[in-house]
């Protein structure tokens, strides 16, 4: 068997846990996560380094579109294993030099975590040494108001993720809650959504109670309209 050496001081954390706890220095002051942040969708996503190529791309759309993820009441946290002071050297940087996609003079608002010592992208699983042991790889956790990890994606190191796909999670994830049904492949509101059978995503009651307005091929295989309207109204900050 091959012999990979992997240091794991704590389990990775899961879907449906508790988002682990600690406190970090950040480009916009310390934090106490997840507790700061208490009430709102959470993003924490980690890049492999400051000074990078697909970060800094990475960094420009983030920022682009942080006001949209705001709306949906949903901050955004960033980490990489360097220290405060690169990390502002490479905001500023981006800020005066770069531009990516068209979008220039971009400022980075949200905070960015110095973990120099990889405290927390250890407690996160971030540093997966099959890929590198000295860079975190491009996670994603999606965190809910009450704290409890939702959904979590991890890119590897050469690919930059696609910020339109976190942005329909975050949207997909309020709307199964808000509406108790769940979305299907390639969802986007406006699509029809997935009435959960009893006993799988919860018992959709309000559907449940609508039943002509279902379309039932199969009795495990349910779907229902939902008005875009009605999907963004009620998600999405006025
Ligand atoms: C990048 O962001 O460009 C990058 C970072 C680490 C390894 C490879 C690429």
């Amino acid at each position: 068997m091959e012999n990979i050496n992997v240091v794991e001081t704590t389990p990775m954390p899961r879907i449906g846990d508790n988002a682990p706890g600690f406190k970090a220095v950040t480009t916009q002051g310390e934090i106490n996560f997840p507790a700061d942040y208490n009430g709102s969708w959470v993003i924490l996503f980690s890049h492999p380094a400051d000074f990078t190529p697909v970060c800094t791309s990475e960094f420009i759309t983030f920022a682009h579109l942080e006001d949209k993820f705001l709306k949906a009441n949903c901050k955004l946290v960033g980490l990489s294993i360097d220290g405060l002071y690169s990390h502002i050297a490479w905001l500023r940087t981006i800020k005066e030099k770069i531009e990516f996609n068209g979008m220039k003079d971009v400022e980075v608002n949200f905070p960015l975590i110095e973990d120099i010592k990889m405290d927390v992208a250890n407690l996160y699983g971030m540093v997966q040494p099959g890929e590198s042991s000295t860079k975190a790889v491009r996670a994603v956790f999606f965190i809910d108001p009450k704290g409890i990890i939702r959904a979590i994606i991890y890119y590897p190191l050469s690919l930059g993720r696609n910020f339109e796909e976190l942005y329909r999670v975050v949207i997909a994830l309020q709307t199964a809650d808000a509406f108790s049904v769940a979305t299907p492949a390639d969802w986007q509101p406006g699509d029809d959504v997935i009435v959960p059978t009893a006993g799988s995503c919860g018992t959709a009651k309000e559907f449940m109670a609508d039943k002509e307005n279902m379309n039932c091929q199969d009795w495990f295989f349910c779907t229902k309209k939902l008005d875009k309207e009605k999907v963004l109204s009620t998600i999405l900050k006025k």
